[in-house]
């Protein structure tokens, strides 16, 4: 974590200015610390050079694609679907004398910040430039687009939301030399695998990554002037309730930029593979109830209900639409 941050940043659930008490810090980066809500009081960590600002009880992790995973593994893929889908399965809470993030899950972290991670995965550190290369070759088209429509390269400061394994980020990150931009992820140990990549890979920016979630973002008023999230339509439950959050803190003209699909043929792999055995419709109807997997007037509905204007779409491929609008106060 860079100290500048600290004049973006704020309590997640106050809004209050957050102050930081250090605890290690390395080649100028905030390593472990504290950042300590002066309106409200609670207490928010930094583990591994990573900001810690999921709401208290919120864990930051993933827990659709970890709770689904730990439910195929107890129950039939129908069920277990259905189970995520009723609320049966919900994200773990953690109480607020509890550390946010295990033992275990803080060494997956340093694990998916290390060479070791990129080599497992891919065979070796030029293999993993390879397939990020490839990626974003494939996506160019889409990542232009993004990029155009939501103004990314016409903006100082711009927010990466639900930033994943960093495809979209890593493409803004060579494409946009002089914005400022931040990234959000409720999942920490994504975010450190991002962190470790863009250092091995000598992507030479300050990047902010923070953990947090984006339906309660942690971030003051009007300063963004582009918020952007790409590929989040089927991971961020209540997805819809980005938008208010977005049009919060976006300055007055700035955009919010992001995408859906129509049929699920983009889908990644392993959630093909799920989807071929439940039915597609059966699927699409309880992954719905969750607010994920929105339709587009669904999604321009609910973003003119937020205040936004000067809503417009685009078509970018069979599958897939962009989508969006201004903020005008
Ligand atoms: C599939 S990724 C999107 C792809 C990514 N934008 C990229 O460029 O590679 C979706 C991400 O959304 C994150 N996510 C899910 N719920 C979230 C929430 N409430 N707030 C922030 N991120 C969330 C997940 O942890 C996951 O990493
Ligand atoms: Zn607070």
């Amino acid at each position: 974590m860079i100290k500048s941050i600290l004049n973006y940043i704020v309590c997640p659930v106050c809004l209050g200015d957050l102050e930081l008490d250090e605890e290690r810090r390395a080649n100028g980066e905030v390593i472990k610390g504290r950042l300590v809500c002066q309106k409200c009081e609670h207490i928010y960590t930094i583990q591994g050079g990573i900001p810690i600002l999921t709401p208290p009880g919120v864990k930051p992790y993933d827990w659709l694609s970890k709770e689904l995973t730990w439910a195929l593994k107890q129950v039939n893929p129908r069920k277990a679907v259905q189970m995520i889908a009723e609320g049966k399965i919900k994200p773990k809470k953690v109480s607020c004398d509890e550390p946010v993030l295990t033992q275990e899950e803080l060494e997956e972290g340093e694990y998916k910040d290390s060479e070791n991670f990129l080599r497992d995965r891919f065979g070796s550190i030029k293999g993993a430039r390879e397939h990020f290369r490839r990626r974003l070759n494939e996506n160019r088209k889409f990542f232009d687009m993004i990029i155009r429509m939501g103004m990314l390269d016409k903006s100082d400061v711009i927010l990466d939301v639900g930033t994943g394994y960093g495809y979209m980020l890593q493409y803004l990150a060579e494409h946009l030399k002089s914005t400022r931009i931040f990234s959000i992820d409720i999942s920490y140990t994504n975010l450190k695998a991002v962190r470790g990549r863009f250092r091995i890979f000598g992507i030479e920016r300050d990047i902010h990554l923070v953990a947090a979630d984006a339906l309660h973002s942690p971030f003051r008023n009007d300063q963004f002037d582009a918020v952007e999230s790409w590929a989040g339509y089927g991971n961020i439950v209540g997805f819809s309730g980005l938008f208010s959050e977005a049009y919060r803190i976006l300055r007055n003209q700035g955009w919010f930029v992001t995408d859906v699909v129509e049929g699920l043929e983009s889908v990644d792999r392993d959630l093909r593979i799920l989807i071929k055995t439940v039915g597609e419709e059966f699927f699409i109807r309880n992954f719905r109830r969750l607010g994920l997997i929105p339709r587009k007037d669904e999604i321009v509905e609910a973003m003119k209900g937020c205040g936004f204007r000067k809503i417009s779409s685009k078509k970018v491929n069979s599958a897939s639409i962009i989508i969006w609008g201004q903020k005008t106060v």
